[in-house]
């Protein structure tokens, strides 16, 4: 949720920040601005709209400014506006600041400034950083500052304190107009990185602003200060204890966030999935002793195998991936295992008991509800695993230990790739742990090996793809879908009602098949497309019973089923077919053909596919 983007170093810095705001796009979209620096002024744009918008707002001239702030908005507190977007500047005109997260007290803040005089010219919670850290730029005696601090020491002395004040999330970029070689940024539960290049800095809530300019970084931690001029930088503690930071290398490339030749980085997300899943498993399966070797886990192993119970903490697609890996656990280690809304789980009182495991499963590393659920878990001494995409992210620093997903970037807001590679880690875990507790090592080596053959059967399905975009022409009109299956294809139903909901705005519901006939029965009408998951799986025959059931009331069939089987063909006004595999794996191959329609439907109905209305890529807030 928003991007924000900063600049100090020797070239300009406003194609810098633009450019960076294009790939923080995936952020946020409802309205963007850059503030730039230069002796005692600053020159601000900002607007409702995308940042091409923007582009079109700018001057025509660029004064060449080597310092500034950039941002691109998710709405919170106030409407998209030009007003409300971001940079905001304090009502003294000196203290400029780009702000993700949310300030939780800004009314009380506000109430407070308002009190000393302070004016404001927003409805946002970011504009009242701005104001209070003005306030002690321009009063540090009040703040206790007992020795005369000037220049960058006070810029510094009054962000801490102001920050003291503030109860929330926040990344922030902060600039002074007395001080234009000063940047400074802090973190608290919101990314941001630092990337260092040569004189030059870039300050960014995520990598894909800095790896153009440099791939060296260093990741803040919560409660961190960092003050760069043009002779280096420093980092601090909120409270002023000095912190040294190890400079990392970033691990993705510029190739990998380009869209190489795809209308849609969705588009490019889902053919990439015979490579990137081949990544998540490349090095971890030995097929030959039929065991998974997870670098990530091992010092827990033993832990894990005695593990008692397994919670699943997660949001969206990552939910339903961990639905997934539910079943898995459950069928293949025999753990009792459940998954859990992030959201709910945080504000439950849980219980938690000895030799309870954690797994939090998300592809950003940053979703709030997520990390507050791995802190509610860490707090009741629970050993808690992530499954996360993006190195470095807070998720990833925050557990214990974890599976990296290794599908490089993922841009497009519907989470494709992530899904499969999710599924595929906690495939990988219950295998393990299945071998190590009960299953003979015979059958944990079969599904290894069937795995191990998922991303070359992906390609089998893409190449319907313009089947699958016939079969989405021909139900365009329809607003009203249905996605039907069970067992292990039952979260694979889920997933595909909220990829076609989320970039089509279809109303779609996704369901376990049986549960049909207790409600949902009643919605089906003549042509009503009903999505259903029938591979040849232990609920075959079962699932066959309720297409009939679908058939008898109108309801147009659009079927899933695995590749040969001529039988079912009588029961479907649509088919697409996918290659055979074990049902513990079919969510990997069942789920592509329903991305597929979901990102042809979006098409077809002229969406703009990968920024969806209302939607962000990491939901950082809560
Ligand atoms: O980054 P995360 O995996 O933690 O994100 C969780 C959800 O916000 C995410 O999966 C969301 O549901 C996607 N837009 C679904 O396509």
């Amino acid at each position: 949720m928003c991007g924000i983007v900063a600049y100090l170093g020797h070239k300009p810095a406003r194609p810098i920040l633009v450019e960076g705001l294009k790939r923080l796009e995936y952020r946020g979209y409802d309205s963007a601005g850059v503030a730039l620096l230069s002796d005692g002024a600053v020159a601000l744009t900002k607007t409702a709209g995308r940042i091409s918008a923007l582009e079109a707002v700018l001057p025509a001239e660029d004064a060449g400014q080597n310092i500034g702030l950039g941002h691109t908005r998710w709405a919170t507190h106030g409407a998209p506006t030009t007003t409300n977007a971001h940079p905001h500047v304090d009502c003294t005109g000196k203290i400029i600041v780009v702000h993700n997260g949310i300030i939780e007290n800004y009314a009380t803040l506000k109430t407070w400034l308002a009190g000393k005089g302070c004016t404001f010219a927003s409805e946002t919670d970011s504009e009242v950083v701005a104001t209070l850290i003005g306030h002690f730029y321009a009063n540090p005696a009040e703040s206790g500052a007992t020795a005369a601090l000037e220049g960058a020491a006070r810029f510094e002395w009054a962000v801490q304190q102001a920050l003291r004040e503030v109860v929330g999330t926040y990344g922030l970029a902060i600039v002074c107009t007395d001080l234009p070689h000063v940047l400074i940024g802090a973190k608290k539960g919101s990314p941001l990185i630092l990337g260092v290049g040569e004189n030059e800095y870039i300050l960014a809530s995520d990598a894909a602003a800095i790896v153009e300019h440099t791939t060296q970084a260093i990741y803040l931690s919560d409660d961190e200060i960092v003050t760069i001029t043009p002779e280096g930088f420093r980092t601090k503690t909120r409270a002023n204890v000095p912190v040294t930071k190890e400079l990392q290398e970033v691990e993705f490339s510029l190739e990998q966030i380009e869209l190489a030749g795809c209308d849609h980085y969705m588009q490019k997300e889902i053919a990439e999935q015979p490579t990137s899943l081949a990544r998540t498993l490349q090095g971890r399966i030995d097929l030959q002793n039929g065991r998974v070797v997870l670098g990530g886990l091992q010092s827990h192993l033993r832990t894990l195998t005695r593990t008692r119970r397994i919670i699943l903490a997660a949001c969206g697609t990552a939910w339903h991936a961990g639905l997934v890996g539910e079943f898995l656990f459950e069928q293949l280690a025999r753990i009792p295992a459940e998954v859990e809304y992030a959201s709910e789980l945080r504000y439950r009182n849980p219980v938690i008991e000895d030799g309870t495991i954690v797994i939090a499963i998300s592809q950003s590393g940053e979703t709030a509800d997520t990390l507050a659920a791995i802190e509610q878990a860490k707090e009741r001494g629970a050993l808690v695993l992530g499954v996360v995409n993006v190195v470095g992210s807070t998720i990833a620093r925050t557990t214990d230990a974890g599976v990296y997903l290794r599908v490089g970037p993922e841009i497009g807001v519907a989470s494709t790739k992530a899904f499969t590679a999710q599924v595929a880690v906690l495939a990988m875990m219950a295998i393990e742990l299945g071998r190590r507790r009960h299953i003979a090592s015979e059958h944990a080596a079969d599904l290894l090996t069937e795995l191990t053959a998922i991303p070359s059967k992906i390609e089998r399905i893409l190449d319907q793809g313009p089947h699958i975009r016939s079969i989405a022409e021909a139900n365009i009109e329809r607003n009203n879908w249905l996605f039907l299956g069970r067992g292990f294809n039952y979260p694979v139903a889920l997933e595909g009602a909220l990829k076609l909901k989320e970039i089509s705005y279809i109303h779609a519901e996704g369901l376990p098949a049986a549960e049909m006939k207790h409600g949902p029965i009643a919605l089906i009408t003549e042509g009503l497309p009903a999505v259903f998951i029938a591979t040849r799986c232990a609920h075959y025959d079962k699932i066959i019973g309720n297409i009939e059931e679908v058939r008898s009331r109108g309801g147009r069939t659009i079927v899933v089923a695995d590749e040969g089987d001529e039988h079912i063909r009588r029961y479907a006004d649509h088919l697409i077919t996918v290659p055979e595999t074990v049902d513990a794996l079919q969510p990997m191959l069942t789920v592509v053909p329903l991305q597929l329609l979901a990102y042809h439907a979006a098409v077809l109905r002229g969406h703009d596919v990968d920024k969806p209305r209302n939607l962000a890529k990491s939901v950082t807030v809560e």
